[in-house]
């Protein structure tokens, strides 16, 4: 099965926006789709509740943890055997035992980030606990980090967090813009590949870098999943490189020489 976190522990990221684009795009496809929400707010989930009936189904699965405790065990939540696409909406403020537990069940990480010098500084934070105590190093799964809520002045404050995600070796994968199109979708219970082509050819097109990133790296047995022919089929643990641990510690003393903090 095909299993994509979306995650950023900053809240306001674009998560579900970018989850139920993800879901609604594999389900548009017809690949047996499951969406599952870990965040108590259920974001995804009414987003799923505003969807047409006329619309390809995905199914739902409320995964946030009950008050007071910390942690759903995966073998709680039920989702259907043939399920073939699962993408899973991360809570703002994940940690610990709930980090581990997500990484460990995906084969993609894909973290949005939104263009203000605190997400971007708490996203770097956020990476580093991923590879530090999430256990991504150990783990198999792809991690790419996308620019959400772009606009046309906000390029260039990405600058700093791209350098420490090139020393990581994590890809960038696009930037994708502030858009009523996504608010438009977020309120119908749609995403962007199922509403009119002329009128989200932009929304599309930025998304896709992420859609091609998933089919290079995912030997999909079910061609229907792929938008371009594979170009690699890597089950080795990640490499990002030999010395991770001391790469993600590096932050801090990036953030020293001042360059992280320079927004050119
Ligand atoms: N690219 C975009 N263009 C326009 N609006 C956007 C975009 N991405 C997200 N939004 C809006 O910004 C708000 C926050 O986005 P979203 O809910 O996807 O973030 P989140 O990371 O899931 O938040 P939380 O951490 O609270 O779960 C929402 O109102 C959403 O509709
Ligand atoms: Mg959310």
């Amino acid at each position: 099965m095909l299993t994509i976190l979306v995650i950023n522990s900053k809240g306001g990221s674009g998560k579900t926006t970018l989850t139920t684009n993800l879901a609604s795009y594999y389900a548009s496809r017809k690949l047996k789709t499951a969406l599952m929400d870990y965040d108590p707010q259920g974001s995804s989930m009414q987003w799923l509740r505003a969807r047409p009936d006329r619309m390809e189904k995905i199914h739902g699965a409320n995964a946030a943890p009950p008050k007071g405790a910390t942690i759903q065990r995966s073998s709680q939540v039920w989702i259907p055997a043939d399920t073939e696409v699962m993408i899973i909406d991360a809570p703002a403020g994940v940690k610990g035992l709930l980090l581990q537990e997500l990484v460990r069940r995906t084969n993609f990480i894909v973290i949005p980030v939104a263009p203000s010098p605190i997400d971007i500084r708490s996203t770097a934070d956020f990476v580093k606990e991923l590879f530090l105590f999430g256990g991504a190093r150990a783990s198999k799964a792809k991690i790419a980090v996308v620019a959400n809520r772009v606009r046309s002045s906000s390029s260039s404050v990405y600058a700093s967090l791209e350098r420490f995600l090139n020393s990581l070796k994590l890809p960038f994968l696009t930037n994708i813009r502030d858009s009523e199109v996504y608010l438009d979708a977020a309120e119908k219970g749609l995403g962007v590949f199922e509403m009119d082509e002329a009128a989200t050819a932009p929304e599309r097109s930025e998304l896709l870098p992420i859609l091609q990133w998933v089919d290079g790296h995912y030997m999909a047995t079910d061609k229907r999943a792929r938008v371009t022919p594979a170009t690699e089929n890597s089950t080795a643990p990640n490499s990002y490189g030999s010395r991770i641990e001391d790469k993600v510690m590096n932050l801090e003393a990036f953030r020293a020489t001042g360059r992280f903090n320079k927004q050119s």
